[in-house]
């Protein structure tokens, strides 16, 4: 049973009050629409539709294969189910890198597929002048910076960012400028503690984390991760609440063996009948006995 939480539905405005009030914000990953329902109806204020849909749905190895026809459905989906937390869907891999009339392009079809906002990786000069068009085209944007998942083959694996000295003064230095760019909120992904505490300190957008510690103005975790839906691993920063993937599993087991053994479905699961349709059926069987 789900229990209704009665919220105004959240915007930009309500990420940046957060801030000020010193109130923390929550957001969850979403691919479908009844799981964006249950979130929503749970009172998280923010649906990211992250490009981690490649893995946890698609089954790819990495986020680099999705694409905006991709995003847009699961947009699509995910918008269906929000009725009060902001809907914020992933720019996949060379879908704004390319040139800025193309980002407008892609960022817009995000938004008509239901999205409130979009979320960019990086804060190199081609992005961060991206960021500026996005904001001037009237299209809210998140950044993304540490690890950041579509750089996966130039980092070269799973690896905490702004580990030294010089990594941490760049990634302050890269956060302050997608602030300036127009950016209304900032994830850091993989992050060490103290220099996700002092880049949060240092801006006046809220930054979400996850990995980053625990002094972000609000978390972000991959729904699937929280449940244990995705089977291949649990990142050390995700905390698991569920194991779904065993009631799935056992489930479906138990469904091969009733149906295999003839105990699903029983009478409580079939449609009958009347009986005057049984005579009148039974009475043409006979007439065509015989026949194939
Ligand atoms: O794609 C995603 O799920 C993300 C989160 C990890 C922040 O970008």
């Amino acid at each position: 049973m789900s229990v209704k939480i009665e919220t105004k539905p959240v915007s930009v405005r309500t990420f940046l009050n957060r801030k000020s009030e010193n109130k923390k914000i929550t957001v969850l990953t979403a691919y479908d629409c009844s799981t964006a329902r249950y979130i929503d109806e749970a009172g998280v204020d923010c649906l990211l539709v992250g490009d981690s849909v490649g893995m946890t749905v698609l089954g790819y190895e990495n986020t680099l294969q999705v694409t905006v026809e991709d995003m847009e459905t699961f947009t699509r989906a995910v918008s269906r189910g929000a009725k009060h937390s902001l809907v914020v869907s992933d720019m996949p891999f060379l879908s704004y890198q390319v040139s800025k009339e193309k980002a407008i392009e892609n960022a817009g079809r995000l938004i008509r597929a239901g999205a409130q906002a979009v979320k960019l990786e990086g804060a190199g000069e081609l992005t961060l002048d991206i960021i500026k068009s996005l904001v001037e085209a009237g299209i809210a944007v998140v950044g993304h910076l540490g690890f950041t998942p579509q750089s996966i083959n130039s980092i070269g694996g799973y690896y905490v960012q702004g580990k030294s000295y010089e990594q941490a003064v760049k990634l302050l230095e890269d956060a302050k400028k997608v602030q300036e760019a127009g950016a209304f909120s900032l994830v850091l992904e993989m992050v060490p503690e103290e220099v996700a505490k002092i880049v949060t300190e240092k801006l006046s957008i809220p930054t979400i984390g996850i990995g980053a510690g625990r002094y972000c103005d609000g978390q972000v975790l991959v729904i699937d991760d929280i449940i244990g839906k995705y089977g291949e691993f649990t990142p050390k920063f995700a905390r698991k609440y569920a194991d779904v993937k065993e009631i799935i599993f056992n489930s479906a087991k138990k469904y091969d063996e009733e149906v295999k053994s003839g105990v699903f479905p029983s009478e409580e699961h079939t449609f009958k009948m009347e009986k005057s349709e049984i005579e009148k059926f039974e009475n043409y069987l006979k007439q065509i006995k015989g026949e194939k």
